[in-house]
């Protein structure tokens, strides 16, 4: 029997994630990362989740963590800024992670430039969250704690 708990979240982050506090507050609000991670970690205690952080700026060490993935998460919540609208490469790595995932835009992408209407990520996930800020990460914690049978 396997006593692990399937609870760990893996909470991804990708390009320029790093800088909220610094972006446009009309889409991305005042909330700095570090608030961002904390505020996620809360939620994820909330439901009896065990959140784990990992954010780059370089998209190989982005791909690069998908690949360990299954390793060590039962879930992934995955924000990719910008590369979610143009890296299949992140795409083929995310269908190889197995791990269910689920999306996450703290800005309605639908409500911006047209080319932020296209994710290239959304068919490898479960859910995709846009436009509720920070508590679209309760919403896809939420949805992954469903998936893992919580
Ligand atoms: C974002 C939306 C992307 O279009 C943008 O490039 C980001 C942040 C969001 O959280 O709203 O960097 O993923």
């Amino acid at each position: 029997m396997n006593a692990m708990p399937h609870n760990r979240i893996q909470i991804m982050h990708g390009v320029n994630l790093d800088r909220l506090g610094r972006r446009d507050p009309a889409h991305y609000g005042g909330i700095t990362f570090r608030q961002l991670e904390r505020t996620i970690d809360g939620f994820a205690g909330e439901l009896g989740l065990d959140a784990r952080f990992f954010q780059t700026n370089s998209e190989s060490e982005f791909i690069e963590h998908l690949h360990r993935l299954e390793d060590v998460a039962d879930g992934v919540i995955i924000n990719a800024g910008a590369w979610s609208h143009y890296s299949r490469a992140l795409g083929d790595a995310l269908e190889l992670a197995r791990v269910p995932a689920v999306e996450v835009h703290l800005s309605d992408v639908m409500a911006r430039e047209p080319w932020r209407h296209v994710s290239v990520l959304a068919e490898h996930c479960i859910a995709t969250v846009s436009g509720k800020g920070p508590d679209g990460y309760r919403d896809a914690l939420v949805v992954l704690k469903g998936q893992l049978g919580g």
